[in-house]
């Protein structure tokens, strides 16, 4: 900067003069999400205790399905379950609660849950494949569970129970990797990281369709056979 400039920015006030450092080079927007999705945030998720992992899920902006939804549903019950129920996705009633299957369809599943001897609050834990609410109630899509998938995943971890009921095929197709019909995946015990997994209809689904309560109910009977059989 030449003499004069220097007096006449001194003159108005300017001074003293601030230089602009060398500006040190740091990966892209898109590399550092990368890392962090890929690297850090899993580990880190996997590491998490309850409160922990309640608050990021609370926060998480992981996908769209956070710019619409009113609150994330956690998951609800006895987290030292020998039982673990795991739905889709919270509906108009759990986004508005906070609470997964609050609405009829939770109703329902509370009564499939007595019917052998269970309660929501006392050995059982229940929660969704995805924690917040897809509009319209339509299917979480691939992407939404994907993202939401180390949450599932960290829960499953520390509640560490013996068997896993999955209530539709949302659930399912997405516990056990597969995409077979929950036709074909009822009546066999599958495993999620070496813990039975057992398939039966969503409770929403049976309020439409009745006579497959019976089928229902012949899930829970080998649900509970299959725990009773477990060392
Ligand atoms: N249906 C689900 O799959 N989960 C809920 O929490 C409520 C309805």
């Amino acid at each position: 900067m030449n003499k004069r400039r220097k007096v006449i920015l001194k003159e108005l006030g300017l001074t003293p003069l601030w230089k602009i450092k060398h500006v040190k080079q740091f990966p892209s927007a898109q590399a550092v999400t990368t890392q962090a999705s890929k690297v850090i945030q899993p580990v880190a998720i996997q590491q998490m205790g309850w409160a922990q992992l309640n608050a990021k899920v609370t926060n998480c902006m992981a996908c769209p399905l956070s710019q619409t939804r009113t609150q994330t549903v956690f998951g609800v019950g006895d987290k030292h379950a020998d039982w673990l129920c795991v739905g889709e996705g919270p509906g108009a009633r759990e986004d508005a609660l906070g609470e997964p299957f609050v609405g009829p369809a939770g109703k329902l599943l509370d009564n499939m849950l007595a019917a052998i001897g269970l309660s929501r609050g006392q050995h059982v834990y229940i929660t969704n494949i995805v924690k917040c609410r897809p509009p319209n109630n339509r299917n979480p899509n691939n992407d939404e569970a994907q993202q939401c998938e180390p949450y599932l995943t960290r829960q499953i971890a520390l509640v560490k129970p013996k068997l896993i009921i999955a209530l539709g095929k949302i659930a399912a197709q997405n516990l056990l990797g597969r995409d077979d019909s929950i036709s074909r995946l009822r009546g066999t015990c599958h495993a999620y990281q070496g813990i039975p997994v057992i398939v039966t209809y969503h409770p929403a689904y049976l309020l439409r369709a009745l006579p497959e309560k019976e089928k229902a109910w012949e899930d829970l009977c080998f649900a509970q056979a299959t725990m009773q059989s477990l060392p």
